[in-house]
Formats: C-alpha cells, structure tokens, sequence
C-alpha cells in the first residue's frame, strides 16, 4: 500500500478537534442511558472519513479561517454518520463494528433506534449551532446547508431501502447496485464536500466539490463491500462474509454470478437467494469471486471513480485555491479510499 503517514497524521488532527466539539456540546444529556447508547459506537473510534472532507474542502477554498468555521458541519456529519450505523446494525443484523458490540447487541433493538434517532436529532442542531455566536454564518448559508444535509438524509433513506430490498430479488443488475450505494453512502460524502464550500462561502463550487464527494463516496462503498469479504477483521472491527451470507447484492457477487459457470455459477446463485449459510460454502464463494475476475474488476472500477475524483479537482481553477495543501489532502484520500485496509 502507498505512504498514507502524512494524510492520516492530518485525519488525527481534524479528528481530534471534531471530537473535542462533539464531547464538549453534545456528548451529555438525560437519560444519561441514552446518551451513553448514542455515543458508544462514537467512542469506540471510526476513521472519521466524512468531517476529514467537510475540514479539507473548506481549508482548501477558504484557508485556516474557513476550516475552523467548518467544525460544526464536520461534527454533524460524523454524528449523522454514526446515526446511520446504529439503524445500519439493526437492519444488517450485525453484531460487531469497530471492534465493539453493536448498539442494538447492548441496549436492544428500541433502545438503539432512539438512540439513532437523537444522534440525527444533533446532528441538524450542530449545523444550526453554526448560526449563533459571534463568528456566526448568515441565515442563507445555514439554509443551504440544512437543505444539504436534508437531501442526503432522504438519499440515505432510500438507499438503504433498496439495499434491504435488494435481498430478496436476484435480478438486480450493476446500474441498479451503483444507484443503491450512491445513495447509502455516497449522498453523505457528497454532502460532506459541500458542506465544505458552504463553510468557506464558495457557493458556487458547491456542485463540483459534491461530485468529487459522490465520485469518492461509491468508490468508497465498492471498497468497503471487497472488505466485507477479503478484510481482516482485527483491521476493519467488522465481520466478514456477512454480506454474502444476508444475499447483499454487491458488484462482487453480481459479477461473479455473470462469470462463473456450472457448479461455481449454483454456489453464487445460492448466495444471491441469501442461501448459503456454512463457512465452507461462503470461503468457497469468496474463492469464485476471485477466480471469476469479480475482486479485480471491483478494484478497478473504485480506481478508476478515484481518478475522476482527482481530476474534479485538477480542474479547479488555480485562482480559488486558497491552499494547495489541503487539495493535496484531498487527492490522496481519493486514493487512500480504494487502498485501505480499514
Ligand atoms: C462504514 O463507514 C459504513 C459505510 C458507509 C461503508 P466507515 O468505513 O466510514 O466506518 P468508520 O466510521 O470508519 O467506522
Ligand atoms: C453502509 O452500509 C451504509 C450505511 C451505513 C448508511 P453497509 O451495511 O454496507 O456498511 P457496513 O459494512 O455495515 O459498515
Ligand atoms: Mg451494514
Ligand atoms: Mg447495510
């Protein structure tokens, strides 16, 4: 894997400040029970990913100044994130993530869905909160990114709608799989990049700084399926083959299914239907994935989105770069997103 010691270094930074905005607002609160089950899969880490690119975006078009304004919306996103995971485990069924039980495994399914339910609750009033105090923003750009983070809420929605749907059908083709992974996870990334030009008040490069976010956002979720099934979990803090084991329809299976033949072909269908349950049916699936070209063409498909990614921002006129270094930042997490391990 290349050197990514400078970006992550970066990510402990903006990471370091965004908790320190999350604890210190929002962290405490009654029940202290759910408070506790709101908070307990954001204290048990995460890389933090989507307040790195509100952070970036907003440095690389306003500077330091624009980057510190940037605080509350890259809160928001990490909390509206770890919303997504706690209803995500619910749904999956998962009982691990980042290395720690699920919510829904400590505090039961209610529990968990309320917990959920605050997080997004806070994750719309860190980006009001952006709109008092003395550095405040102006209504128009607390709207707008309202508006943004409203859009990436129902995006979700429906993503994970057809991705839970998706389960039970088989007839589900790429178009269909990169349309549901958009919505599920590249909507909020998209929203993170924009959020970034809403902070630093470039407007009117809020467009192409969230098709850089869309762009990295489904290569991100292409990455994260081949994790689900080739990680390492003492790496990821998530199972692996619990995809294929639910019939999640990913481009690894639907390619493999395409490409294998005969005995192979069955083992995939059955995955497909979400029949096959035994480790040894799902290590041999695995296998086919590779053998079938299924893991290769993933890879490149999430390389080439990646490039794009980088290209956006290579086409952004030199004048409105306030600073290169935080562009650099953001074209090596385009790279890191198709090369981590985590
Ligand atoms: C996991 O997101 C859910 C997806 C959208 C794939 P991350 O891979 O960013 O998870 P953490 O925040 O680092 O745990
Ligand atoms: C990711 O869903 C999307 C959201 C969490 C909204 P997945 O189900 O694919 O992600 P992991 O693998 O559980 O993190
Ligand atoms: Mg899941
Ligand atoms: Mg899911």
């Amino acid at each position: 894997m290349a050197d990514f010691s400078r970006l992550l270094s970066l990510a402990s930074t903006y990471a370091a400040r965004v908790d320190w905005f999350v604890y210190s607002k929002f962290e405490n609160g009654a029940p202290e029970e759910l408070y506790r089950a709101a908070f307990h899969l954001y204290r048990a880490g995460g890389k933090r990913f989507r307040p790195f690119v509100v952070m970036a975006t907003a440095r690389m078009l306003g500077g330091p100044q624009s980057e510190s304004d940037a605080l509350p919306f890259a809160a928001a996103v990490e909390l509206f994130h770890t919303y997504t995971l706690i209803h995500d485990d619910i749904m999956d069924d998962d009982d691990y993530r980042r290395g720690v039980p699920t919510t829904h495994r400590i505090w039961g399914v209610p529990y968990a869905i309320l917990a959920g339910d605050l997080d997004y609750a806070l994750s719309f009033k860190s980006i009001i909160s952006a709109g008092s105090g003395s550095e405040a923003f102006d209504r128009t750009c607390i709207l707008d990114a309202v508006e943004t983070m409203v859009e990436a809420s129902i995006r979700v929605a429906e993503g994970q709608g057809y991705d839970m749907l998706f389960e039970r059908r088989i007839d589900v083709d790429y178009h269909d799989y990169l349309s549901m992974i958009y919505r599920k996870t590249g909507a909020l990334i998209e929203a993170s990049a924009k959020l970034g030009a809403i902070a630093a008040c470039q407007t009117n490069l809020k467009e192409t700084m969230g098709e850089y976010g869309r762009l990295v956002g489904i290569a991100f979720q292409i990455r994260d399926d081949i994790l689900g099934v080739f990680g390492d979990p003492s790496k990821t803090g998530k199972p692996i083959y619990n995809d294929l084991r639910r019939g999640k329809k990913t481009l690894l299976v639907l390619y493999a299914y395409k490409h294998a033949a005969g005995e192979d072909k069955k083992i995939i269908e059955s995955v497909l239907r979400g029949e096959a349950r035994d480790e040894e049916t799902l290590r041999r699936a695995a296998e086919i994935i590779r053998e079938t070209g299924a893991l290769e063409y993933a890879e490149n498909l999430a390389r080439r989105m990646a490039d794009t990614a980088i290209k956006i921002l290579d086409d952004i006129g030199e004048d409105v770069i306030e600073d290169e270094d935080a562009k650099e930042a953001l074209v090596e997490l385009a790279r890191f997103t198709v090369e981590r391990e985590k």
